[in-house]
């Protein structure tokens, strides 16, 4: 493929940032609160609430993101496009819990290399939209947005943007952190004990013996270190999870934007690790105005559209220190078009020296409509993607350092393949996305299953 030469965008004069510098940017996706004092006295409540994770957390995860960029570690980035308030349950949670924690050995056991484990939980509430509004059956009403802003019933009022939610949002954002926290603090992830992690229809799956056998092998493994050094692996009775969520709404991001004793600048204390999407990363927009400012690692989805100059900038302005864990590139091409698309931007980044995590997310750019018009993807397509991203990355001289899926820790039909062989018709049986479709235990089993394979390749 030939690379165009064009003039690299300039990213037009900065002033001084601020948790609110965005503002005077033109925001994409915000949705308009028809009561703007509403909307002022929720974000003076969110604004005072404690904060959800700590800097030190942040800080921890940075090294970890800055070790997977040099190849020593392995992101595995993952959970539902979009939670739902009805879903902030114990058994939903401790089931997304356990399939991170199941591919994340089978990703330990094929790669070598310790796993970061990131959910897209405990704040993933807000949703871009293609269009402002959808039509049913005759009635035109503004889409959902993700249940921190609008309701999903196709009524009136359900779809008027609701300040209330933003505290919903946030409250939920915390019960799943609170749940997930006790849980790993009460050994749910004990490597000493993964049979705590089965769950329950794992006999069923047709990974079920491969997936036993890597975890007796693993437990093996431990045993012996522990006989061999006469004490108790402590660390390994514990495993950190970090949370994530798309930083879309800029109101809801701010209020949780603070200053922290001892350490300088600015930290976004809901979650470790915000992402901007591919629908708001334009380079004079709010979101890349708000994200260059503040110290957490951050992601940037990175869709077919991107040129390789405007990545180049966008890295000088999100990491302008070229600091290693700051800045996680999330390519979301598909399969059929990563092979022309991600070469040119290894090349710029390369030529550029910037310091960036390459991580693949092989869901966004392999979604399809069936005829019947629900939204599905392909196993094979999403396998075909991440395989090439390996390979695409060893030719170039770089590393393919971490994953990123959708997916739920129950028995859904949103994605056809697998194993199993899901198909069209079996879609219906327990559709249960509001959003994009993810892959269901067994499918996000197999799957990493398969890449763990791919990367125990010399
Ligand atoms: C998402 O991650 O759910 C999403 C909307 O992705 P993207 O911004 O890559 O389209
Ligand atoms: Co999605």
């Amino acid at each position: 493929m030939t690379r165009k030469h064009s003039t690299p965008p300039l990213a037009s004069a900065r002033g001084e940032w601020s948790p609110s510098s965005w503002q005077s940017r033109p925001a994409a996706q915000q949705p308009v609160y028809p009561d703007p004092r509403a909307l002022q006295a929720v974000l003076a409540q969110l604004s005072r609430l404690p904060p959800l994770v700590t800097s030190w957390e942040v800080e921890t995860l940075k090294q970890e993101l800055a070790e997977a960029g040099a190849g020593k570690r392995f992101l595995l980035q993952g959970g539902d496009c979009a939670e739902s308030f009805d879903d902030c349950e114990s058994s939903v949670i401790a089931n997304k819990l356990k399939i991170l924690l199941q591919m994340s050995l089978v990703l330990l056991h094929g790669s070598k290399k310790r796993i970061i484990r990131v959910g897209r939980f405990a704040g993933q509430y807000a949703k871009p939209r293609s269009a402002d509004m959808e039509t049913k059956n005759g009635q035109t009403l503004p889409s959902y947005r993700g249940d921190i802003i609008n309701r999903i019933a196709f009524t009136e009022s359900d779809r008027v943007p609701d300040p209330e939610l933003l505290l919903r949002g946030y409250e939920r954002s915390a019960l799943t952190l609170n749940f997930i926290r006790s849980l790993v603090d009460g050994g749910f992830a004990d490597l000493h004990h993964p049979e705590y992690w089965d769950l329950g229809f794992v006999d069923h799956s047709p990974q079920a013996d491969e997936y036993r056998r890597i975890v007796d092998s693993i437990s093996d493994s431990l045993k012996f270190m522990e006989t061999v050094a006469g004490m108790t692996a402590g660390e390994l009775s514990r495993v950190e999870f970090y949370t994530s969520h798309e930083g879309l709404h800029l109101h809801y991001e701010q209020a949780q934007t603070r200053r922290v004793p001892r350490r300088p600048g600015w930290y976004n204390l809901s979650t470790h690790f915000p992402w901007i999407g591919d629908r708001t990363r334009s380079l004079e927009g709010a979101h890349v105005e708000y994200f260059r400012g503040i110290v957490n690692p951050i992601g940037v989805k990175v869709g077919p559209s991107m040129k390789a100059d405007e990545l180049v900038a966008l890295a000088g302005i999100l990491n302008p220190q070229n600091e290693p864990g700051r800045l996680t590139l999330i390519h979301r091409f598909g399969a059929k078009k990563i092979d022309a698309n991600l070469p040119p931007l290894i090349e710029a980044i390369q030529k550029a020296g910037k310091l960036v995590l390459w991580c693949c997310d092989p869901m966004h750019g392999n979604t399809e409509t069936t005829k019947s018009g629900l939204k599905t993807r392909n196993f094979e397509s999403i396998l075909a993607e991440l395989e090439q991203a390996f390979d695409l990355h060893r030719q170039h001289g770089s590393i393919l350092g971490g994953v990123h899926f959708e997916l739920a820790g129950e028995n859904i039909t949103e994605c056809i393949g697998g194993a199993r062989g899901l198909n069209e018709a079996d879609l219906s049986k327990a559709y249960k996305s509001q959003v994009d479709p993810r892959l269901n235990y067994e499918q996000a089993l197999e799957m990493a299953l398969l890449i763990s394979r791919r990367m125990a390749r010399p």
